[in-house]
């Protein structure tokens, strides 16, 4: 039987993930279905509660989400959120309109229901976040008001039929109090137990990889990034040498990072592991390209043949490969099965690991429930060090995306210098860990300066520093002055060839994390 879940169905809110994540804090497992999931589907996740989101639509709307009203009728508690209580309320009989005053922002609630479990340990005043443009007008039959703002009904339940529905967003931090709807929810009505610990996912986890794998033999593609190194580490622990790890140096990895992920992995971790020098093949492939598609695919492409040589090698040497490991994280799964339309691709992003179809390799993705953060969580449990757990995300295409113009290896080489000065000065502020990412960018700009009384004509470089949550949306950070005036006469003194340096201030949107 898999682990006892609250399900959460996503009709389609920015705020879906994050009720998934406020419930795994109380280590309770959780897990996000389109909100038009087979009734057979919800089940198969063996739940004790049902959540159903909020979402961008009224429910009288031509495009609303084809969500099943059977889903209230399972006996299982439920909580509706935002559009998940007016999704009730239209169903069961209540009567729904477009609010006179929509409400955005922070709101006073008044908790009338004073024996209401969900609001158990609350006081009868409570600060929440709205964002609504419909709202509650007839409650449905055999419900009651249990909380309202000056406008409107916050708050309604049906204790008989176990179902419970807030207007507010009880996920976000704008919402103070908001975990203890959701804890009233999880332990008062759901009776949900407090088991889905790191402990106990390493432990199940480990089991089913074996009893999968067996005595077959795996590999997996190292980045040298939190995901694939925690996934390989899983695996290992689970069948150990039968997995062989594959490290690539495409060329355009940073300063010394080839030999330090092999130190990390191989001497630290034990990690079985082939580290292969492909950078040469990778440069020359790249020779005269010019158009970031162009390098991503280049890169993509040259990265599968080099994995999928080895891959050749290690099963002839083992006597056979079946399985790749692969760290794919929840939010990709989520994304695949979302119910909204495709967005426009401003980049391709390849990751590593790139499957080799015709090697017909089965997949083991260890970290497929698991949101980033817990995957931290999982590798701190595994003993493996902060280094590689609190690293900042790195792109498959490498420095290739941050020389604008041509990689050759002379730009690659300057840009390693200076980007190491970036993060080292970064890490030296104690910035590393609170910046989403940190790095320098190699522009094909020359400009006159002097050093001495020499005259020099050399290279610019940005510095490029973004607070973000998940990279979808970013803001420039503030880095103090003393940060940037070390890092830039570091790099002017130390980095031969770069004469210049200037700071990018530009969020994304409209500007994107990565110049290329
Ligand atoms: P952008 O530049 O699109 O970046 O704002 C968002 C996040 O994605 C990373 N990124 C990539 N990661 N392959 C990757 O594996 C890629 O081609 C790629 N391009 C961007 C970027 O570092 C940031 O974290």
């Amino acid at each position: 039987m898999p682990t006892p879940s609250i399900v959460i169905l996503d009709f389609g809110s920015q705020y879906t993930q994050l009720i998934a994540r406020r419930i795994r804090e109380q280590n309770v497992f959780s897990a996000v279905l389109p909100c038009t999931a087979k009734i057979d589907e919800i089940h198969a996740l063996n739940p004790v509660g049902i959540v159903l989101s909020g979402g961008p639509c009224s429910v009288y709307d031509a495009d609303a989400p084809p969500a099943d009203p059977a889903i209230l009728d399972l006996g299982l508690p439920v909580l509706g959120i935002c559009y998940g209580l007016q999704f009730i309320a239209h169903h069961l009989g209540g009567r729904v309109r477009s609010a006179e005053k929509r409400e955005y922002g922070h709101a006073e609630v008044e908790l009338v229901d004073g024996v209401n479990p969900l609001f158990a340990e609350l006081p009868a005043s409570l600060q929440v976040w709205m964002s609504h443009g419909d709202e509650a007008l007839d409650l449905p039959p055999g419900f009651h008001l249990t909380a309202k703002t000056a406008n409107a009904v916050a708050g309604m339940a049906d204790p008989d039929r176990r179902i419970w529905a807030v207007q507010f967003h009880p996920e976000v931090h704008h919402t103070p109090l908001g975990t203890q709807v959701l804890r009233n929810f999880l332990f008062n009505i759901c009776g949900a137990t407090p088991d889905w610990t790191p402990e106990h996912f390493i432990q199940a986890t480990v089991a089913a990889i074996r009893e999968k794998i067996g005595r077959g033999h795996a590999i997996c593609a190292l980045s040298g990034g939190v995901d694939s190194s925690v996934a390989a580490v899983l695996v290992h622990r689970a069948i150990g040498d039968q997995l062989t790890c594959v490290f690539v140096n495409n060329g355009v990895l940073r300063k010394d990072e080839f030999e330090k992920v092999q130190r990390n992995l191989r001497d630290k971790l034990g990690l079985k592991l082939v580290a292969v020098d492909a950078s040469k093949r990778f440069l020359l492939k790249l020779r005269g390209v010019t158009d970031p598609e162009g390098k991503r695919k280049i890169i993509g492409n040259e990265f599968i043949a080099v994995f999928d040589d080895e891959a050749v090698r290690i099963a002839e040497l083992g006597g056979g490969v079946e399985w790749l490991v692969q760290g794919t994280l929840y939010p990709d799964v989520i994304e695949s099965s979302s119910v909204k339309g495709p967005s426009q691709t401003i980049k391709s992003h390849h990751n590593v690991g790139g499957l080799p179809d015709e090697m017909q390799l089965k997949l083991i993705e260890p970290l497929r429930d698991l949101f980033k953060d817990e995957v931290r969580r999982i590798g701190r449990d595994l003993g493996m060090p902060e280094e590689i757990l609190q690293r900042q995300p790195f792109p498959g295409p490498g420095l290739a995306v941050r020389i604008v113009g041509e990689v050759t290896s002379e730009r690659v080489a300057l840009l390693q210098q200076a980007d190491d000065i970036v993060v080292s000065e970064i890490k030296a502020a104690g910035l590393y860990t609170k910046i989403w990412q940190s790095f320098a960018v190699l522009l094909p700009v020359k400009s006159v300066g002097v050093m001495g009384d020499q005259r020099t004509y050399a290279y610019t470089c940005a510095i490029r520093a973004v607070h973000s949550e998940d990279g979808m949306t970013a803001d420039w950070v503030p880095l103090p002055y003393e940060v940037l005036k070390t890092m830039s006469s570091r790099i002017v003194n130390e980095v031969r060839g770069i004469n210049r340096v200037v700071y990018d201030i530009t969020s994304k949107p409209p500007g994107t994390i990565e110049w290329e």
